[in-house]
């Protein structure tokens, strides 16, 4: 179930208060779509990303990049991001206010999938009534506006560039080099942590539209033929996940079943789907609240053929939060294209095959006298034409340097050749998984928050998971006395060392440092008391349950990590 719509307001005012993010530059009045990370938010990032590497870098095998975040402008021309990266737009005649189109029409028409044309956008603005949300006055007609933000390489302004709207160009930019590096064999997959900036229209709902936002990506290169198939799929084959596809009814279905009955196209895009589910879930989003919804085709970006995005359930709807796009050979083709360098692969035969050809052969004795300076383009052009065009005829009409020439039939021969090859050239597909880290936290600490009174007084609690908790076990003296003090920072320190997230704190009563850490979701407490001085034992405090267990001295930093990692419980 959604939590109620306030949530988006307490999750962030939790998030202020205890140091998860809050805006940025606010003493200077803030500035819309910015957000500042604080200590427990930087560390919770830290997390979520650690966790991401430990999927893609350490269990893909993937190579993971760091690359600039400005490119100059021909890498976007290239891309088709300077043409193509752009949300529809309406500004109001009144008060200047800009909105994005399909938010107004969203409004206005909740039941209606917002048009991608700027024609069918109009009309369908004309027909909702819309006007400005604010003030009530005429919009503008919508038009497009591109995203990126646009700044220039060094003095004047003859080199512009462009903030990254996606960390991706590069990987496919540093194609060749990753080709060699993986010893020219596909599959293989580069990845990259790093920000993205759009110029948004409408930043919105705390850190979800951000314009400069965290993504992680990986773009897998794959052989098209062999896409089909995935070697590590019958690992995510059983999983079952609510799916809604672009057309046909919305379900459960395992993802082995989605394959098999075309839901998902092919095993390559469902086998990142299963892994983003399982490193979702292991974040900390609530399985019940997770969906993977395919794009319609005029929702895609324009590189894409087909998307499935996963999107949790948050207080204010289903959020998109992880793009698993097929750009197929787009972003390679279109570098190609525009740089002039070769960006295939090659694939090796197991056994090079020969293929045995009927081909048109020029007679160039004939050739030269008749032709002259243009018997070498008459030539080429003989070469390029089918053996099945020049049988039987007397002649031939080529095109040679723009004109068209009659050929006689004593100028060729029809000939048998045999061609050994030892593999084919392609130009690699990518599949790419696409997350937003910034909505992971989001959605992770939204799924973990609830709110209970104790007392009177509103009380919250985090239920992040331990792993990923920015605090992993807070050690408190009973109370602020030297001697339960000094034993308390011997137990953080050694807990420190052994790797555990800590924090400890003496002032306030223990049921007000208990409160502090259940709000920002540390999974346990240890408290030093007297006894601890008589029989060294301290009492160790389950957040979830708030139950507590007495441990040896010797025993906690031990049981701590097997309470950390779920393989012990407090009854
Ligand atoms: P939306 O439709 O919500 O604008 P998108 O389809 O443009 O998102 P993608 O281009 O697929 O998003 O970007 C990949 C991921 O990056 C998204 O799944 C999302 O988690 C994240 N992301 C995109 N834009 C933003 C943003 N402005 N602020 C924070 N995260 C973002
Ligand atoms: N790289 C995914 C996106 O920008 O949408």
């Amino acid at each position: 179930m959604p939590e109620p719509p306030d949530t988006l307001s307490k999750v962030l005012a939790l998030a202020k208060r205890r140091g998860f993010f809050w805006p940025s530059c606010e003493i200077y009045g803030g500035v819309a779509g910015f957000y500042d990370y604080g200590p427990l938010g930087a560390q919770l990032k830290a997390s979520v990303e650690g966790l991401w590497r430990s999927y893609y870098v350490a269990g893909e095998g993937f190579a993971e990049l760091s690359a600039p975040a400005i490119s100059p402008e021909a890498v976007f021309r290239a891309s088709g991001h300077l043409e193509k990266f752009s949300d529809l737009m309406a500004e109001c005649g009144k008060c200047g206010e800009a909105f994005r189109a399909d938010h107004l029409l969203r409004e206005l028409a909740p039941g209606e999938e917002p048009p991608a044309s700027v024609e069918t956008m109009a009309a369908a603005l004309r027909r909702a009534g819309a006007r400005c949300p604010k003030c009530g006055g005429d919009l503008s007609e919508p038009f497009a506006f591109n995203l990126m933000f646009r700044t220039n390489i060094g003095p004047g302004t003859r080199r512009p560039g462009y903030l990254r709207p996606e960390t991706a160009q590069a990987m496919f930019l540093d194609f060749g080099l990753l080709y060699r590096h993986f010893r020219e064999k596909l599959p293989f997959g580069a990845v990259q942590i790093g920000r993205g900036f759009r110029n948004e229209i409408a930043p919105r709902q705390g850190i979800i539209r951000l314009r400069e936002f965290n993504m992680a990506e990986a773009e897998v290169f794959v052989d098209p033929e062999r896409k089909a198939r995935h070697p590590r799929f019958s690992e995510v084959a059983g999983m079952r996940l609510r799916l809604v596809p672009g057309e046909g009814p919305e379900g459960d279905l395992s993802l082995g079943e989605a394959v098999s009955r075309g839901t998902m196209a092919h095993e390559s895009i469902a086998y990142f789907v299963g892994l983003t589910a399982r490193f979702l879930v292991e974040a900390g989003v609530d399985p019940a609240r997770l969906r993977f919804r395919q794009h319609a085709q005029d929702e895609m970006a324009h590189y894409a053929a087909d998307c499935w995005d996963a999107e949790t359930l948050l207080s204010f709807g289903w959020t998109e939060v992880v793009g698993v796009a097929d750009r197929t050979c787009y972003d390679l083709e279109a570098h190609m294209r525009a740089s002039g360098q070769d960006l295939r692969a090659f694939a090796r035969y197991e056994t090079p095959v020969t293929v045995e050809r009927t081909v048109v052969a020029p007679v160039h004795a004939v050739l030269g006298p008749r032709f002259k300076k243009d018997a070498r383009a008459v030539a080429r052009a003989l070469e390029a034409l089918e053996a099945g065009a020049v049988e039987g005829r007397d002649s031939v009409e080529v095109e040679a340097d723009g004109r068209k020439l009659k050929v006689e039939k004593d100028c060729f021969t029809v000939k048998k050749t045999t061609e050994t090859s030892s593999g084919r050239w392609f130009t690699p597909h990518v599949i790419e998984p696409s997350y937003g880290i910034d909505r992971i936290i989001y959605s992770v600490l939204e799924h973990a928050y609830s709110e209970t009174k104790k007392e009177g007084e509103d009380y919250f609690v985090l239920r992040l998971r331990p792993m990923m908790a920015p605090i992993q076990v807070a050690v408190f003296p009973l109370l602020n006395k030297d001697e339960l003090v000094a034993v308390a920072d011997d137990i953080n320190r050694r807990l420190g060392e052994a790797g555990f997230r800590t924090h400890s704190e003496a002032a306030d009563s223990i049921g007000r440092r208990y409160a502090r850490m259940d709000e920002v979701g540390a999974p346990f407490c240890v408290t030093v008391d007297f006894d601890t001085l008589k029989d060294g034992t301290v009492t160790v405090r389950d957040r979830d349950t708030t139950r507590q267990v007495r441990l040896a001295l010797a025993e906690v930093a031990g049981a701590v990590g097997e309470l950390i990692e779920g393989t012990r419980r407090i009854d």
